[in-house]
Protein backbone atom coordinates (compact mmCIF):
# COMPACT_ATOMS: atom_id res chain seq x y z
CA UNK A 1 0.00 0.00 0.00
CA UNK A 2 1.36 3.45 -0.84
CA UNK A 3 -0.45 5.18 1.63
CA UNK A 4 -1.40 4.50 5.36
CA UNK A 5 -3.94 5.89 7.08
CA UNK A 6 -3.77 6.17 11.02
CA UNK A 7 -6.38 7.02 14.11
CA UNK A 8 -4.36 9.25 16.30
CA UNK A 9 -6.66 8.52 19.22
CA UNK A 10 -5.36 5.15 19.45
CA UNK A 11 -2.21 6.14 20.57
CA UNK A 12 -1.89 7.88 24.00
CA UNK A 13 0.47 10.99 24.79
CA UNK A 14 4.08 10.12 25.85
CA UNK A 15 4.03 6.92 23.65
CA UNK A 16 5.49 6.10 20.38
CA UNK A 17 3.60 3.51 18.19
CA UNK A 18 5.24 1.78 15.33
CA UNK A 19 3.67 0.54 11.76
CA UNK A 20 4.60 -0.38 8.70
CA UNK A 21 4.90 1.76 5.61
CA UNK A 22 6.01 0.71 2.55
CA UNK A 23 8.26 -1.81 3.76
CA UNK A 24 9.47 0.14 6.69
CA UNK A 25 8.85 0.98 9.92
CA UNK A 26 7.12 4.34 10.47
CA UNK A 27 6.93 6.02 14.08
CA UNK A 28 4.05 8.23 15.30
CA UNK A 29 4.89 9.81 18.40
CA UNK A 30 2.28 11.87 20.90
CA UNK A 31 4.79 14.08 22.50
CA UNK A 32 3.80 15.32 25.95
CA UNK A 33 3.61 19.33 26.29
CA UNK A 34 7.06 18.59 28.01
CA UNK A 35 8.69 17.68 25.22
CA UNK A 36 7.20 20.23 22.69
CA UNK A 37 8.54 22.81 24.56
CA UNK A 38 12.04 20.98 25.18
CA UNK A 39 12.32 20.53 20.95
CA UNK A 40 10.83 23.80 19.96
CA UNK A 41 13.72 25.46 22.31
CA UNK A 42 16.81 23.30 20.91
CA UNK A 43 19.50 25.74 19.70
CA UNK A 44 20.41 24.95 16.03
CA UNK A 45 23.61 25.12 16.42
CA UNK A 46 24.03 22.23 18.69
CA UNK A 47 22.65 19.92 15.79
CA UNK A 48 24.68 17.89 13.55
CA UNK A 49 21.86 18.00 10.74
CA UNK A 50 20.11 21.60 11.66
CA UNK A 51 16.67 21.46 11.36
CA UNK A 52 14.23 23.46 13.57
CA UNK A 53 11.26 21.46 14.96
CA UNK A 54 8.48 23.29 13.86
CA UNK A 55 10.13 22.26 10.14
CA UNK A 56 9.69 18.90 10.99
CA UNK A 57 6.39 18.73 12.55
CA UNK A 58 2.91 20.14 11.32
CA UNK A 59 1.06 19.95 14.79
CA UNK A 60 3.62 19.90 17.25
CA UNK A 61 2.07 17.55 18.84
CA UNK A 62 2.49 14.48 16.19
CA UNK A 63 5.66 13.69 15.38
CA UNK A 64 5.43 11.32 12.13
CA UNK A 65 9.12 10.03 11.18
CA UNK A 66 10.49 7.06 9.51
CA UNK A 67 11.76 4.59 12.13
CA UNK A 68 15.26 3.67 10.23
CA UNK A 69 18.44 4.98 11.72
CA UNK A 70 19.90 7.52 9.01
CA UNK A 71 23.55 5.58 10.18
CA UNK A 72 23.05 1.99 8.36
CA UNK A 73 19.51 1.35 8.73
CA UNK A 74 18.37 -0.58 12.08
CA UNK A 75 15.03 0.76 13.92
CA UNK A 76 15.63 2.98 16.59
CA UNK A 77 13.96 2.11 20.49
CA UNK A 78 11.57 4.77 20.91
CA UNK A 79 11.76 6.70 24.74
CA UNK A 80 15.33 5.86 24.82
CA UNK A 81 18.99 7.33 24.47
CA UNK A 82 20.19 10.28 26.34
CA UNK A 83 17.56 12.98 24.83
CA UNK A 84 14.83 11.01 25.50
CA UNK A 85 13.60 10.51 21.65
CA UNK A 86 14.79 7.35 20.19
CA UNK A 87 18.25 5.44 20.44
CA UNK A 88 19.60 2.74 18.23
CA UNK A 89 21.13 0.15 19.76
CA UNK A 90 23.22 -0.93 16.75
CA UNK A 91 26.04 1.55 17.49
CA UNK A 92 24.69 3.90 19.57
CA UNK A 93 22.90 7.18 17.72
CA UNK A 94 20.88 9.32 20.20
CA UNK A 95 17.81 11.03 18.48
CA UNK A 96 15.58 13.55 20.16
CA UNK A 97 11.90 13.66 20.44
CA UNK A 98 11.73 15.55 16.86
CA UNK A 99 13.45 12.64 15.45
CA UNK A 100 16.80 14.73 14.96
CA UNK A 101 20.50 12.99 15.23
CA UNK A 102 22.44 14.41 18.67
CA UNK A 103 24.99 11.90 19.18
CA UNK A 104 25.91 8.86 17.56
CA UNK A 105 27.36 7.91 13.79
CA UNK A 106 24.31 8.73 12.54
CA UNK A 107 24.60 11.61 9.61
CA UNK A 108 21.04 12.87 9.68
CA UNK A 109 17.83 13.38 11.26
CA UNK A 110 14.96 10.45 10.78
CA UNK A 111 13.33 11.35 7.75
CA UNK A 112 9.90 13.08 7.98
CA UNK A 113 7.43 11.19 5.41
CA UNK A 114 4.95 13.33 3.06
CA UNK A 115 1.61 13.02 5.09
CA UNK A 116 -1.60 15.10 5.51
CA UNK A 117 -4.30 15.54 8.58
CA UNK A 118 -7.72 15.07 6.69
CA UNK A 119 -9.06 15.77 10.36
CA UNK A 120 -8.27 16.10 14.05
CA UNK A 121 -7.80 11.93 14.41
CA UNK A 122 -6.63 11.07 11.38
CA UNK A 123 -3.33 11.17 9.93
CA UNK A 124 -2.07 9.94 5.98
CA UNK A 125 0.92 9.14 5.13
CA UNK A 126 2.17 8.56 1.72
FE1 LIG B 1 21.90 3.08 14.03
FE2 LIG B 1 24.39 2.41 13.33
S1 LIG B 1 22.54 1.75 12.43
S2 LIG B 1 23.74 3.66 14.97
Amino acid sequence: LSKIEIKLSDIPEGKNMTFKWRGKPLFVRHRTEKEIATEADVNLAELRDPQHDKDRVQNPTWVIVIGVCTHLGCVPIANAGEYGGYYCPCHGSHYDASGRIRKGPAPLNLEVPYYEFPDDDTVIVG
